[in-house]
């Protein structure tokens, strides 16, 4: 048993490790490691203050859930462990994570009902419609950084490349116009990425926020709007005539679900593009080896891109009930968070996680999550895309080198902002 466990959360001390201070999450994904393999090595959970908030709050802490089959039994017992008090590390009220993240924030039934609802919408039709859709784009993307790379301009891998298609690819799944895509792209990057100073300053970083939240939300109920009047082949058409529980969705519902899936959709599958394509690089024999049968190769290397990029670090639980995990008994209401990171890493999961390894199997990742109810609903659709990518980017590009990457001071996203790339 912890020792922590009789405390109650006003008088538990913090672990000695501090994983919440921003300083902690500007050092490199390696050296954070380091400090999770002794959190991974502790017996049970560990405590932890809250990371400074842009919002008022009284959270006495949280607890960190690093090792692989922890997070997977959290992951997998929505009954004991809610999403509904909040998914986030930093302390948000309720009230604004709920509009954000939809039905990321429900628990069964209600969440089974709304996410059968936006599954509905992935037919084999639509599928087929959007993989085509998809190797175009992607192929015109190619052809826009190939033009980027022989111009003789300095040349960004992230802004040439990699958030092209994921835009593209959430927009058109949507029905977002080619004129709003742009503003969409960013308004999402933003949202995801507010605790970057780049993007605002601690103090400004509420309103920032709430913005970037507006206009995702405001395009969603317009798009939706214009779709009652005028369907088309579109997610968007099937989501306004839908209904869950006897009812049509609500313009606030319709704005949180396009505020989903475009944070959800964009900066993930971009950051995955941006760290794989770094790691082959990185390590040209695994290029060679990828591309002496790539069809066959690629599916094991995007896993391991995934693993390898963990685009998303975390999200939160709260205990539903006096419950255990590890040996720690954590409280009812008390948070636990999830370190995606953490488990990629995990020593008792994979074999030499620190490797970059395309041949690895099988390679149980976290990426898209522990697993269970939440499980992340676009997988196929990332792994589709990064697929089609990388497809036209090694069988079409020329020998590059890669400057030093600049990283976005996150404790939410593993993201590159930008990334140097010229011809060798
Ligand atoms: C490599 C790219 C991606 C990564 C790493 C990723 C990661 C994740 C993670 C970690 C979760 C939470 C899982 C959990 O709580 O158990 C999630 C959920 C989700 N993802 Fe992804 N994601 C990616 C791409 C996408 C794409 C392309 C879409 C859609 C266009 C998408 C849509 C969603 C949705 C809708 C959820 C919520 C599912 C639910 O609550 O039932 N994701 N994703």
């Amino acid at each position: 048993m912890n020792p922590t466990d009789s405390a109650s959360a006003a008088t538990r001390r913090y672990h000695r490790l501090d994983i919440s201070q921003p300083a902690f999450w500007a050092r490199d994904f390696r050296t954070r490691d380091e400090v999770f393999a002794q959190l991974r090595a502790e017996p049970g959970l560990t405590w932890h203050a809250p990371p400074p908030a842009f919002f008022p709050h009284d959270e006495p802490g949280f607890w960190a859930v690093t090792r692989h089959r922890d997070i997977a039994q959290i992951s997998r017992h929505p009954e004991l462990f809610t999403s509904s008090l909040g998914i986030s590390l930093d302390p948000m009220p309720v009230e604004v994570q709920r509009p954000t993240t939809f039905f990321l924030m429900m628990d069964p039934p209600q969440h089974t009902r709304y996410r059968r609802l936006i599954s509905s919408a992935f037919t084999p039709k639509q599928v087929r419609r959007i993989e085509s859709q998809i190797r175009d784009n992607a192929a015109e993307i190619v052809d826009e950084f190939l033009t980027d790379l022989r111009s003789g301009q300095p040349t960004d891998f992230v802004d040439s490349l990699s958030r092209k298609l994921p835009m593209r690819t959430v927009s058109d799944m949507i029905g977002i116009e080619r004129s709003d895509r742009e503003g969409v792209a960013y308004a999402a990057e933003a949202m995801f990425s507010s605790s970057d100073e780049e993007y605002a300053s601690l103090e400004e970083r509420a309103t920032f926020f709430m913005t970037q939240f507006g206009i995702l939300h405001g395009a969603g109920t317009d798009l939706a709007q214009r779709r009652r009047q005028d369907p088309r082949d579109d997610l968007m058409s099937a989501i306004v005539e839908a209904e869950v529980d006897g009812h049509r969705l609500t313009d606030e519902e319709i704005g949180a679900f396009m505020v989903l899936l475009a944070s959800a959709g964009n900066d993930t599958t971009k950051q995955t593009t941006s760290h794989g394509f770094k790691a082959l690089v990185d390590h040209p024999a695994q290029r060679e080896w990828l591309l002496e049968d790539f069809d066959a190769r690629i599916g094991g290397a995007v896993e391991e891109f995934v693993r390898w990029a963990t685009p998303v670090i975390h999200f939160a639980r709260h205990a539903v009930t006096d419950t255990e995990v590890a040996g720690t008994r954590i409280r009812a209401g008390e948070k636990v968070v999830m370190f995606y990171c953490s488990a990629n890493r995990d020593e008792t999961a994979l074999d030499a996680p620190h490797i970059f390894d395309i041949t690895r199997g099988p390679n149980p990742h976290s990426g898209f999550g522990g697993g269970g109810a939440h499980f992340c609903l676009g997988a196929w659709l990332a792994r589709m895309q990064i697929r089609l990518l990388f497809h036209e980017l090694l069988t079409r590009a020329p020998e590059v080198v890669l400057g030093e990457p600049e990283y976005v001071h996150s404790d939410f996203v593993h993201g590159i902002k930008r990334m140097p790339v010229r011809l060798a």
